[in-house]
Order: structure tokens, then sequence, then C-alpha cells
């Protein structure tokens, strides 16, 4: 019977996914974890507000794999009992005797399965779905047994070393433990990710001799094994020194926070919000729209709404739940909380209270060709389209500046009062 090799579906949105039929997927998850000190399984540990092995799971899926089984040991209980909710198949390793020996011990998942199989570390979490996809697809092309994932790093230390021979081809990767002062100015490190035969690997796995270092079965051997009976090593390079954090510490952790902050930013940045100044600060909640100009400091409290296409300038504080729209600027000014600016605004030198309106199009003309001058808008005081305010000048509580209206300098709208026309005139006295 012909397997299908993957297949390409299509969503209602008319985006194209790759749906790999013929491989699957080995999540190592059942180390201790001994250098995070912890009594928790480091796959539980949380990155960001997930943990490692829940996103793992989610970039295994959304590059194309479904069939995914995860090797537990240390702590199996409490993993097991988060992958419930993923429908996902767990095997037991029984004693910690290293990342071969796990592989191993999925074996009889996959005995009758004549695709390749993707092997995972659940410590190398911040891997992308696009380098998970560059792999395969490399692995796919190729007639190798195996195709792991390199990269080229700063700090190799900790991690495997790729040894090439001189005309480029994998020899080994060896293990910072095992490797000689030479071998450790390598700076080609593996991954921890990658694509096997399924035959080629189970079969080459028995060969594995324990390490006389650790008492450990590694499974960065295979490779060695692989190069001695003539089977074919490739090897996908693409993938950033970043999402190859391997988490082994608490520090390494806190590296891959900051790493997935960065990223967040940069996505941000490309979505079109622009971080200009380190010293603004966001509080959670608030939705920065694209095309946002956020410079110097700025202040922006919880749940508000900013932009699209809007300029927030230095000495800015905007208070929780608040909008502020398209096409508005707003600079060395205070906003209230529940205050709405929504569209085609400048608002400079303004002290603006709670629960203000203000309309499209309205303006604080805050230089009269010397100095800025201060506009004050009380609490819940309604801004009409096309106001034009002349600084200094106070609007009262619950006022009302008629749409187009000019209010002039100095002429300060009382409480509870309507003002309208060029200049504006009281129509309507203190209301109840
Ligand atoms: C491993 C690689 C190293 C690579 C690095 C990338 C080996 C021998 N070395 O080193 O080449 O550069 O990752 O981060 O693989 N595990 C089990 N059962 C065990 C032992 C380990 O499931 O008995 C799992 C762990 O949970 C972990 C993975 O295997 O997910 C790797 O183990 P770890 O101890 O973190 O290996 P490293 O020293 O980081
Ligand atoms: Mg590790």
């Amino acid at each position: 019977m012909k397997t299908t090799r993957y297949d390409v579906r299509r969503t209602t949105y008319g985006i194209r996914h790759t749906r790999y039929d013929n491989i699957r997927c080995i999540i190592l998850a059942a180390g201790s974890g001994t250098r995070m000190n912890t009594e928790l399984p480091k796959p539980l540990h949380k990155l960001g507000n997930e943990m490692m092995l829940e996103r793992l799971i989610k970039t295994v899926k959304s590059s194309g794999i479904n069939h995914i089984v995860v090797v537990v040991g240390y702590g199996s209980e409490q993993v097991e009992d988060i992958l419930k909710k993923y429908n996902i198949n767990t095997i037991k390793q029984s004693k910690l005797l290293g990342s071969a020996d796990a592989v191993k011990a999925a074996k009889r998942y996959f005995t009758k399965f004549a695709g390749s199989l993707l092997v995972l570390y659940t410590d190398t979490p911040l891997i992308r779905k696009a380098t998970l996809k560059g792999l395969i697809n490399r692995h796919r092309r190729s007639d190798a047994a195996c195709t792991l994932l390199t990269t080229d790093v700063n700090s190799p230390a900790g991690y495997g070393r790729v040894i090439r021979d001189s005309s480029g081809d994998i020899v080994k990767i060896v293990e910072e433990k095992d490797a000689t002062a030479r071998e450790k100015d390598i700076t080609r490190i593996n991954v921890g990710a990658y694509c096997f035969k399924r035959k080629e690997l189970f079969d080459t796995l028995a060969r594995i001799k324990k390490s006389p270092e650790k008492g450990e079965f590694y499974l960065t051997n295979i490779i060695k094994h692989f190069r001695d009976r003539g089977m074919p090593i490739n090897s996908y390079d693409k993938c950033s020194e970043e999402e190859a954090l391997g988490i082994n510490s608490r520090a390494d952790l806190s590296a891959a926070e900051k790493i997935l902050r960065m990223r967040k930013i940069r996505q941000l940045m490309e979505g079109g919000v622009t971080f200009i100044d380190e010293k603004a600060k966001i509080a959670k909640d608030t939705v920065i729209y694209p095309s946002v100009f956020i410079q110097g400091e700025v202040i922006i409290g919880k749940n508000c709404r900013i932009g699209p296409l809007a300029k927030i300038r230095g000495k800015t504080e905007i208070d929780r739940n608040c909008v502020i729209g398209n096409f508005v600027e707003v600079v060395r000014s205070k906003i209230g909380e529940n205050t709405k600016v929504k569209h085609h605004v400048y608002l400079g030198d303004a002290y603006v209270g709670n629960d203000v309106n203000i309309g499209a199009g309205a303006i604080t003309a805050n230089y009269d060709g010397k100095r800025k001058n201060r506009t004050t808008i009380k609490n819940r005081a309604f801004i009409g389209v096309g106001a034009i305010l002349i600084a200094p000048v106070k609007i009262g509580e619950q006022a009302v500046v008629g749409a187009g209206s000019v209010v002039t300098k100095n002429k300060d709208v009382p409480d509870k009062t309507t003002v309208i026309g060029v200049p504006a005139r009281v129509l309507r006295g203190v209301r109840k």
C-alpha cells in the first residue's frame, strides 16, 4: 500500500498547512533536571505563562505533526497529569539511563510505522515551528538515516559538539565531558532535535554503549555508529542560537524568559509598534495596536487600547481603561481613567480628568508662539468634535464644549456649563 508522504490542507482562511503523515514525534521528558535543583519535574517549569513541555507540544503540533509520544520518568505522574488534556501517549522510562535509553523505551509505539521519527528534548522549548519544518523537509528530501539540527553559538560550553571530517561530512557528536581541548573550541553544536528513519534508529540504538563518564547511554553516540555502518548523516543548520538554548539550570530558564520577551517585542515591532524608549512603562491587559509611536517617559495604565497609528510622546501618563485611538498625539499630558480620545486629536500640556470624552479633531492650542501653556479638562467633561481649546484654559467638571467651538484663553468654562460658538459663549448655565 502506498503511504501518503504528506498532505497539504487548505483552511477556510485560505492559509496552507502541511500535515506530515509519515513523521511522528518522540519528546524526551524523563530526566530529573538535577542542575535545576528542583522537585518540580523540569518539563513542568514555566516559561512565560506556559510550561516548557506544553510550549514544545504546541510547536510540534503547529508544525504539522499530530502523533506525539512523550517519554516520562522523573515525576511521571505529575507530567502525565498535565498531558491528559493534550490526549498524548506517554511511556515510562523505568530507569533514567540516558537519552538513548529514553528513545528505546518508546520503540513499541512505532513497530508498524514505516516513516521517520522526530526526536526532541523537552528542555529545548524555544525551537520554532519554521525550524522544525526545515529540519523535517531536509530529512524528507534526503536519503539520510539521520538529519540533525545544528547551529553555531558563541558559548558552546555544555553542548555536544558536531565533529566533521575534512570533506565536511559529520563523523560524530562529542559531549562536553568527553571533548578534548581542541574539540571544545568547536562552536557548531548539537541542538538536540533529530529526524531518524525508524528502522535505522532502533536497529542502531542497540549498539550504543554506556558512557564511562556518566554511566548513561547517550543518544548522540548513535551518529558515530551510523557513520561506522556507512549510513548517510545529514544536518539542517538554519537554527538561531536563541532557539537552541538548552534549559538545564535556573539561569538558563531566566535567559529563556528574556529571549521570549525580546521575541514578543520584535513581533510587535514587525506589526508596526515602535519601542523607542526603554523608559516607557505599560501595564497589563493594555493593547498597543500597530503603528503606535511611544517615545520617552510614557506610563500607560492597565487595560487601555492605544492606536493604531497613535503618537504618545514624553512625560505622558495615561491612566487605566483609556482609549487613545487613531491619529491621536499626546505629549506632556496626564489623562485620567476611563477617558476616551478616539480620533484625530492633539493633546499637548493637558491635564485631562476621568471619564472625559474628547471628540474627533479636538485640539489643545498649547503654544502661543512664546511658551507652552496648560489646558485642564476636568472629570466627565465633554469636548465636541473639532473644538479648539486655547491654553491656558480650564474646562470644568461635566462642562460641554459644543462642536467646532473655540474656547479662548483664560475664558474658563465653569462646571456643568455648556459653551458653543467662536469664540465660545455660555449657552446654558449650570445644569443640575
Ligand atoms: C543534550 C545532548 C547534547 C546537546 C544538548 C542540547 C545528549 C547525550 N546530549 O545534553 O548533545 O547539545 O542536549 O541541549 O543527548 N532524558 C530522558 N531520560 C534520561 C536522560 C535524559 O528522558 O535518562 C531527557 C531529558 O529529560 C532531556 C533530554 O533527554 O529532555 C536531554 O537530557 P539532558 O540531561 O538535558 O542533556 P544535556 O546534557 O542537556
Ligand atoms: Mg539539556
